[in-house]
């Protein structure tokens, strides 16, 4: 019984600028699920799935890299969607790059068949894996796919 007071692996959900405004901002690109939603489906998915689940929105650089770093001793998993600094940030793709934990590149949008620099993700080559252009729903198949790669760690027969 063991694993009862074990505490469940934690993934860290870390959404970039402008992703406050999801709902309202562009919705024909990005959707009508606002990231309230977003994130208390990802809460409730991870209950089903055994995970803990924590998430932080910021406009800020900084504050992402800040993020970014603070996980390395508290959680076992990354989701990020780094909104426009997926094409800009060499700061976040170097976070990135010194964690040690499976880590899913999340958009919305297919950035491939929007406009030519958005095609340029400086965090894709540091990520273990990408899922584009599925809207809200790349949320919860990011997180399925953490809980498979993370559970041989922490299955108790
Ligand atoms: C985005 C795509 C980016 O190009 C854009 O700047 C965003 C959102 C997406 O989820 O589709 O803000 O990351």
């Amino acid at each position: 019984m063991g694993h009862l007071s074990t505490p469940p692996p934690c993934i860290l959900v870390i959404h970039g600028p402008n992703l406050n405004l999801l709902g309202r901002r562009e919705p024909e690109i990005y959707g009508r699920t606002t990231l309230d939603e977003i994130n208390r489906n990802l809460a409730d998915l991870g209950v089903q799935l055994g995970l803990a689940v924590d998430t932080f929105q910021s406009n800020h650089e900084g504050a992402i890299v800040d993020r970014i770093q603070q996980a390395a001793g508290s959680h076992n998993g990354l989701i990020v969607n780094a909104a426009a600094f997926t094409h800009t940030s060499i700061a976040i793709r170097d976070a990135l790059a010194a964690l040690d934990m499976p880590i899913i590149e999340v958009h919305l949008s297919n950035i491939h068949r929007r406009e030519p620099f958005r095609s340029t993700s400086l965090t894709a080559g540091v990520v273990t894996g990408q899922i584009l252009g599925l809207g809200a729903t790349g949320y919860s198949l990011a997180l399925r796919a953490l809980a498979e790669m993370i559970r041989p760690a922490v299955t108790v027969v």
